[in-house]
C-alpha cells in the first residue's frame, strides 16, 4: 500500500500473563524519545507516541496517513494524572472515571497548555483514556505516562485486532510492535464528551448509553451519529470520515431473518448472473442457509461480543478476497450492538436495504 516503507519492524512479541521488563524498556525508551511503538489495548490495538511532544504526535499522522485535523486519545496509566492534562472536569467525568477506568471509556475535557495543539487536531479539548490492558499500562507508567494512541491502521483500513494487522498497514513505516495476542474487545472505546453544559456519547462502544445512564442520569447520543448526511456533522472529527470503505460495496440487509436470508439469495444470483463476485457476512445460524458466494461468519448471534471481536477482521479477510460486492446481515442494536451497527452502517456508507 505504502511506496515507502525504509524503516525495519521490529515485532516483541510479549506474554500478557508475564510481561517481559525489557520489552517495556525498549518500548518505553522508543516513546521517551519521540518514537512509535504500536501496542495492544483491550478494545484494539493502539499506535502511541508521547502526548506532550508536538513532534511525536506529528509522526503518528504521518505512519498512518492521517488527516491532521483529527485528534488523537491521550492514555493514562494513573487516575490521578487525569488533572495534569484536562481542566474544568466536572462531577460527573470524575465519577464516570471512578466508574469505568481502567476500562473502554474515553472522555473529553478541556484542555491544559501542556498538550500540544499537534495531540488535539488544533481543539482546545483533549480526550483521555485509561485502558484496561496490562501491557498498555505497563508501558504508558514505564515511558512519560500520557500516551496519545489512535487505532494503529493505516488511515482508512478497519482498526486492528491482532498485531498481524498492524504489521500489514505499517510494517516499515514505525520501529516496533508489541504484539499481546489478539484484543479483547474488537471495537473501539465509547467517547463522552464533558467539554460542554451536559454529557454527550460521540461514539458508541463496550459502555453503552444504558450503562453509562446509571451512573450519572441522562446523557444524549450526538446527533452527528445517526445521519450523516444530514446537516449535522459528528463532533468528534473522526467519526466524518467514512473512516473505513471496504474495497468491495458493502450492503446492510435488515429485517425479519427469513426475509434477509431470501433477499441476499436473491441479490447473490443477481450478481453472478451480472458477472459480480459476491461475499455474504452471516452468522453461525444463517451460514448454511445461502445458496452461493463466498459466505463468512462473523459469530454466533447468541453472543454480540462474539460479532463485535471479529468484525475488523472479518472486513479485512473481505478486502483480501477481491469481491465486487458485499451482503451483510443486520444486528439487534441492543447493548455493544448499537457499536457494531455503527461501524458497519458507516462502513456500508449508510446502504442499508430493509426488507
Ligand atoms: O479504543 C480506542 O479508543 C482506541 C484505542 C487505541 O484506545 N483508539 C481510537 O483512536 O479509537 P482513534 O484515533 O482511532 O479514534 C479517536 C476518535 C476520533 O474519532 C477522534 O476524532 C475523536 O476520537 N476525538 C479525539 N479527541 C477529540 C476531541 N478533543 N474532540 C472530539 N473528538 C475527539
Ligand atoms: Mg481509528
Amino acid at each position: 500500500m505504502w511506496y515507502n516503507r525504509p524503516m525495519k519492524t521490529l515485532v516483541e512479541k510479549i506474554d500478557v500473563d508475564n510481561i517481559g521488563k525489557q520489552q517495556i524498556a525498549a518500548a518505553a525508551r522508543l516513546i521517551q524519545q519521540g518514537g512509535l511503538v504500536a501496542f495492544p489495548t483491550e478494545t484494539v490495538y493502539g499506535l502511541g507516541a508521547d502526548a506532550l511532544n508536538p513532534l511525536a504526535s506529528k509522526r503518528i499522522y504521518e505512519a498512518k496517513g492521517r488527516p491532521s485535523d483529527n485528534p488523537l486519545i491521550v492514555h493514562i496509566a494513573d487516575f490521578a494524572d487525569l488533572e495534569k492534562i484536562a481542566k474544568e472536569i466536572p462531577k460527573k467525568g470524575w465519577i464516570l472515571g471512578e466508574q469505568f477506568w481502567p476500562g473502554p471509556l474515553t472522555m473529553i475535557f478541556q484542555k491544559k497548555e501542556c498538550v500540544p495543539l499537534e495531540t488535539t487536531g488544533g481543539l482546545d479539548t483533549v480526550a483521555v483514556r485509561m485502558p484496561n490492558h496490562p501491557i498498555a499500562l505497563a508501558l504508558i507508567k514505564a515511558s512519560t505516562g500520557f500516551i496519545a494512541a489512535p487505532s494503529a491502521n493505516a488511515s482508512g483500513r478497519p482498526s486492528p485486532t491482532l498485531a498481524e494487522h498492524v504489521y500489514l498497514d505499517l510494517e516499515g513505516r514505525i520501529p516496533m510492535i508489541l504484539d499481546g495476542g489478539p484484543v479483547g474487545i474488537g471495537i473501539e472505546s465509547t467517547i463522552v464528551d464533558f467539554s460542554e453544559a451536559a454529557p454527550v456519547i460521540l461514539r458508541p462502544g463496550y459502555i453503552t448509553k444504558e450503562m453509562i445512564q446509571e451512573v450519572i442520569g441522562e446523557v444524549s447520543m450526538d446527533p452527528g451519529l445517526e445521519h450523516s448526511n444530514s446537516a449535522v456533522p459528528p463532533k468528534a472529527p473522526g467519526m466524518k470520515y467514512r473512516h473505513y470503505a471496504p474495497r468491495a460495496d458493502l450492503i446492510l440487509v435488515e429485517g425479519q431473518q427469513e426475509n434477509v436470508i431470501s433477499a441476499i439469495n436473491h441479490f447473490l444470483e443477481e450478481a453472478r448472473m451480472q458477472g459480480k463476485k459476491a461475499g455474504v457476512i452471516g452468522t453461525d445460524e444463517t451460514c448454511g442457509l445461502y445458496k452461493e458466494g463466498i459466505i463468512k461468519s462473523i459469530g454466533t448471534r447468541k453472543e454480540t461480543a462474539v460479532i463485535a471481536k471479529h468484525l475488523y477482521a472479518l472486513l479485512r479477510e473481505f478486502d483480501d478476497l477481491d469481491v465486487d460486492i458485499i451482503y451483510s446481515e443486520s444486528f439487534s442494536r441492543e447493548g455493544i450492538g448499537q457499536a457494531i451497527m455503527n461501524r458497519m452502517i458507516k462502513a456500508a456508507g449508510h446502504r442499508v436495504l430493509k426488507v
